[in-house]
C-alpha cells in the first residue's frame, strides 16, 4: 500500500487576524504544507467564521495551497465564489448535501480538489458511495463549530474504518483529522490511516509560539510513519 507523506494544515482560525501575514509567513518557515480555512454561516454550526475575502487575502500572503472547509448550508452557491478566491481545494459537509455526487463533481469540474466531511454523529460508511469522487475524506474528531475543544477519543477507530474502505476500493485518498489535533492525540489517527492533521489551537496557541507548535506536531506523527 502506498503510503502517503503526512501533511500539516495550520488552521487559520485561530491566528491573530491583526497579525495575519506574520502568522502565515512564520507557518510556511516552520514547514506547514497547506492552509486550513474555516467558513461557518451560524446556521450548519453556532458560530460565524470568515468568508471569500478573508480566503483571497491568504491567497495573496501565500504560494500554498488553501484548503476551504465550508460549515454552511447551501454549499453549492458558494463554490464559485470560493474558487475564485483562491480556494485550492472545497470540503463540504455531507449532511448538507442532498445531490452530494454533484457537488463534489463540480468542485473538480472546477480544477479543485473536493473533498467530504462528516460530523462526529455521522459514520464512515454513509460516504462509501462518493469515494471515487473525492481527493480527500474530512473525518471531524470534534463537533464542527469552535477551535479548542477536545478531541473525541473514538476518533481513531472511525479513521481506521475509513481507511479500510478506501483501500478495499483500491483508492489512495487523503484521510484528514480536525479538532483536537497536537501531538498527543495526532499519532493515534496518524496509526489508523490519516495523513492530513488539521490545528489551530496547538499551532496558535502553543506556549512556545507557532513554530514549536508546528514542529511538536510534525515530529509527534513522523515516529508514526516511519
Ligand atoms: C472546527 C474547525 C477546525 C478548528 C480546529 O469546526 O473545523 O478547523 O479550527 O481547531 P482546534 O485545532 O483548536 O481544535
Ligand atoms: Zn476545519
Amino acid at each position: 500500500m502506498m503510503v502517503n507523506k503526512n501533511v500539516i494544515m495550520p488552521s487559520i482560525l485561530s491566528a491573530d487576524f491583526l497579525n495575519l501575514g506574520d502568522a502565515i509567513a512564520e507557518c510556511v518557515a516552520a514547514g506547514a504544507d497547506w492552509f486550513h480555512l474555516d467558513i461557518m454561516d451560524g446556521h450548519f454550526v453556532p458560530n460565524i467564521a470568515l468568508g471569500p475575502g478573508f480566503v483571497e487575502a491568504c491567497r495573496r500572503a501565500t504560494d500554498l495551497p488553501l484548503d476551504v472547509h465550508l460549515m454552511i448550508e447551501n454549499p453549492d452557491r458558494f463554490l464559485e465564489v470560493f474558487a475564485s478566491a483562491g480556494a485550492n481545494s472545497i470540503s463540504v459537509h455531507y449532511e448538507v448535501c442532498p445531490q452530494v455526487r454533484n457537488t463534489l463533481s463540480t468542485i473538480r469540474n472546477m480544477g479543485l480538489n473536493a473533498g467530504i466531511a462528516i460530523s462526529p454523529g455521522t459514520a464512515v460508511d454513509e460516504i462509501k458511495d462518493v469515494l471515487d469522487l473525492v481527493d480527500l475524506v474530512l473525518v471531524m474528531t470534534v463537533q464542527p463549530g469552535f477551535a479548542g475543544q477536545g478531541f473525541i477519543e473514538t476518533s481513531p477507530e472511525k479513521v481506521r474504518r475509513m481507511r479500510h474502505l478506501i483501500n478495499a476500493a483500491g483508492l489512495n485518498t487523503h484521510i484528514q483529522v480536525d479538532g483536537g489535533i497536537n501531538s498527543k492525540t495526532a499519532p493515534a489517527c496518524a496509526e489508523a490511516g490519516a495523513d492530513y492533521f488539521v490545528a489551530a489551537s496547538a499551532i496558535f496557541q502553543h506556549p512556545n509560539g507557532i513554530t514549536a507548535g508546528i514542529r511538536a506536531l510534525q515530529s509527534s506523527i513522523e515516529l508514526e510513519s516511519r
